[in-house]
């Protein structure tokens, strides 16, 4: 039985939340799609069913990371370089998960989920607040008010 109210994460705003309204929003939107991969694994879902989720997320995942760098640029960001080789290692994270499920065993296996509370919790709380923190110093030089 599939149990909608199932989350494996918990958006927590004090926790997560940089203070960048756009990321945040994205940042929530990857918790959705994570917790509707966890619900689909819980349940034993057919490969296709899973596939299909994958690639909604990682078209997500996708999506975000490229925000992310446009911001980055914008603000002249120092460590953009870094961040994005960051952001490039989870993808292949992502893609090397993608393939189990796709030509491998045809499960998310728990190794999966351990990747992504530790990819929310270490990359949101310290790649991402980096740029967030250095976008909050920008904006205050910017408007002294
Ligand atoms: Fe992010
Ligand atoms: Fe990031």
């Amino acid at each position: 039985m599939s149990d909608r109210n199932f989350e494996f994460l918990k958006w927590d705003a004090d926790e997560y939340g940089l203070g960048v309204p756009e990321m945040d929003h994205e940042h929530q939107g990857l918790v959705a799609l994570i917790n509707e991969l966890a619900r689909l694994a819980r349940d034993r879902a057919e490969r296709e069913e899973l596939r299909t989720a994958m690639t909604k997320f990682i078209i997500y995942a996708k999506m975000h990371f490229r925000d992310e760098e446009n911001l980055m640029k914008k603000i002249l960001f120092p460590f953009y370089q870094e961040h994005r080789a960051a952001h490039e290692l989870l993808m292949r994270s992502l893609n090397e998960f993608f393939n189990i499920v796709d030509t491998g065993a045809g499960i998310l296996p728990r190794s999966f989920f351990i990747f992504l509370r530790n990819w929310l919790l270490d990359h949101i709380n310290s790649e991402d607040r980096l740029y967030a923190e250095y976008h909050r110093r920008q904006s205050k030089v910017a408007s002294p008010l």
